[in-house]
């Protein structure tokens, strides 16, 4: 029995899963963990052990601490590929699911990621999948890293984040092990025309909806 509900928020890179789970959280006064934290924080520790993060990761996930997760350097481009290497491991994998679901225990929480509703809370209460095109989510993610959009370079720039997005989706929704894909019982938000607070509205709404069925 938990203390509260649960509100899984998975999809692709850069799809506006983190500004979207915090805001929630706030709103529903829930805690909130982004899952990918682990992952990069795995993914780090295997870097600075001069490991390819494709060999066998479990130690360092078997050993993960609150410090590691905390570090500054866990949001580059080689952090991000090394996460998605160490993720497809099912050993690193089943070495986390603990902490997420203890994470939630007692008051309930709102986690994003990609398989908290498939994989780690598939009795979550509320299923959220969000997602936008490949073009949006580069584009979003070079503002975010404060790149100018009419700059010289910015085109060739757009494309090779659009082009590594890609390429780790592609790994993460491959991977035999929890791969990312849209629960059954998911509500899917497209985020292309959507702003931030159109995609907090649409969800809260929802998210109220299921809340308040599962009490009836
Ligand atoms: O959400 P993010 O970009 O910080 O995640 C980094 C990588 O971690 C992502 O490419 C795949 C992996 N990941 C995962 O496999 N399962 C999760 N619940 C969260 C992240």
């Amino acid at each position: 029995m938990r203390g509260g509900p649960v509100i899984a928020v998975d999809g692709p890179a850069a799809a506006g899963k983190g500004t979207l789970a915090r805001r929630l959280a706030e709103a529903l006064g829930l805690p909130y963990l982004d899952t990918g934290l682990l992952y990069r924080a795995v993914g780090r520790l295997a870097l600075d052990a001069g490991q390819d993060p494709a060999q066998p990761a479990e130690k360092f996930a078997q050993a993960l601490t609150p410090a590691d997760m905390q570090r500054k350097d866990l949001r580059t481009p080689d952090v991000a590929l090394a996460a998605s290497k160490v993720a497809a491991q099912p050993a690193v994998r089943a070495a986390l699911v603990d902490t997420q679901r203890r994470f939630a225990a007692e008051q309930g929480a709102v986690l994003d990621g990609r398989d908290i509703g498939t994989a780690i809370f598939p009795d979550a209460d509320v299923k959220l999948f969000i997602t936008a095109s490949p073009a949006t989510r580069a584009l979003r993610r070079f503002l975010q890293n404060g790149g100018d959009a009419t700059a010289a370079d910015a085109q060739t720039l757009l494309r090779d984040m659009e082009e590594a997005l890609s390429a780790r989706d592609r790994a993460d929704a491959s991977r035999d092990s929890a791969p990312m894909c849209v629960a059954d019982d998911a509500h899917v938000i497209e985020t292309d025309t959507l702003d931030a607070q159109a995609v907090l509205a649409e969800a809260l709404r929802f998210a109220r909806e299921r809340l308040v069925a599962s009490r009836a």
